[in-house]
């Protein structure tokens, strides 16, 4: 159980300024995500922690100790950190179970202790089976499984986690989830975990920490960031988002390019601004305010996903698919926008959309 605090850290390599002053604390006890593009530093931050990268300036605090700054440094193995790597290593010459006890055999360890300790993680890693067998002798997802299990069995205060299970199939990369979630609730301990996965971050993480270009773009609950996101970015990173341009004002936004309809909006922004619309919060509606003529419509099984088109805009709907499989393609049809988010228009949207084209 540690806390972490990240006191104005910038990181260069060479010329380029990869991470620009990281102002942030993770607390005690906490679930923390670092989410985000490639390239955007989340390792880099992971490895500053750690202690395997030093930062060009700014402090490091674990527990209110300076490790880094300064003339300060605290080494990695004096820091009390379970770390899995991106690239994850294992000794390819010690068997599963060995490879696992490693960190506790170092520590002198009685044996019987270390037995105990190993099965329990060997089990909830999934790897019991496995402990006599030498690492080529698995698959990769079982080997990234043993770097986690050999990160957890000596109880560090605090985990540090970089995309631990991007090799595992679908299923065991859920199943896993909730395992590290389950250990991390039942131990309390802090664990800050790496991903560009929005729904490993979603569902596992008390605070997620958005990144883009070596900043914070945004930081809070996964509900936060999801429903009120800062800027285009998050939005846009987050779940699925169309975004249209609009012009505020008199209590509506109105949309040029969908032959000038508009919505009604109580917001405080006014002039051109950028709409996003989740297509799961816009629906078919005999009352709605908008309407066009459905172009596409693919069916899911559980849902369609439909095409609407609106002037020179087509709009995305997720209907659900019981209630609307009997539309048919180029029908008019209403729709109601049950939310959106408005963001003043800065330019970063069509900067955004130019980099994406
Ligand atoms: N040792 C290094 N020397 C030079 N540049 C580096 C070094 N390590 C990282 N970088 C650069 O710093 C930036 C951030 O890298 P980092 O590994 O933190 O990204 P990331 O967010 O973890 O990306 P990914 O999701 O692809 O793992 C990248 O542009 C990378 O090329
Ligand atoms: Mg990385």
């Amino acid at each position: 159980m540690s806390t972490v605090t990240i006191d104005h850290i910038s990181k260069s390599f060479g010329e380029s300024l990869v991470l620009k002053e990281i102002n942030e604390t993770f607390q005690d006890g906490e679930f923390v995500t670092l989410l985000g593009p490639s390239g955007c530093g989340k390792s880099t931050i992971l490895r500053i922690i750690a202690g395997f990268e030093k930062p060009t300036s700014g402090n490091l605090y674990i527990d209110d100790q300076l490790v880094t700054g300064g003339k300060t440094f605290v080494p990695p193995e004096k820091r009390g950190i379970g770390m899995v790597f991106q690239s994850y290593a294992v000794w390819p010459h010690m068997n599963v179970f060995d490879n696992v006890a490693y960190p506790l055999t170092i520590k002198k360890v009685s044996k019987s202790e270390i037995k105990k300790s190993v099965e329990q993680v060997l089990e909830i890693t999934h790897l019991t089976q496995y402990a006599d067998r030498f690492p080529s002798q698995l698959s990769g997802g079982q080997q990234q499984r043993i770097a986690l299990a050999r990160a957890m069995v000596a109880a560090p205060k605090l985990l540090l986690l970089d995309e631990p299970l991007s090799n595992l199939d679908a299923k065991l990369r859920e199943s896993m989830r909730f395992e590290i979630k389950e250990i991390q609730k039942k131990t309390g301990i802090s664990v800050v975990y790496v991903t560009h996965d929005q729904s490993e971050a979603m569902t596992m993480s008390d605070r997620i920490f958005l990144i883009h270009r070596g900043v914070v773009q945004q930081s809070g609950t996964p509900v936060e960031i999801y429903d009120t996101p800062k800027n285009q970015f998050v939005a846009d990173f987050l779940g699925k988002v169309d975004f249209f341009k609009g012009e505020a004002g008199n209590g509506r936004i109105v949309f040029p390019a969908m032959d000038g309809q508009s919505v009604a909006y109580d917001g405080p922004l006014t002039g051109k601004v950028d709409v996003g619309i989740r297509p799961e919060n816009i629906c078919f509606s005999p009352d709605g305010e908008l309407q066009g003529v459905l172009e596409t419509q693919y069916y899911l099984g559980d849902v369609d996903d439909c095409r609407v088109r609106a002037g020179d805009t087509l709009i995305r709907v997720i209907a659900n698919g019981y209630e609307y499989h009997s539309l048919k393609e180029g029908q008019q049809i209403r729709m109601a926008v049950r939310s959106f988010m408005v963001f003043e228009d800065d330019g970063s949207l069509d900067q955004m959309l130019k980099i994406r084209t």
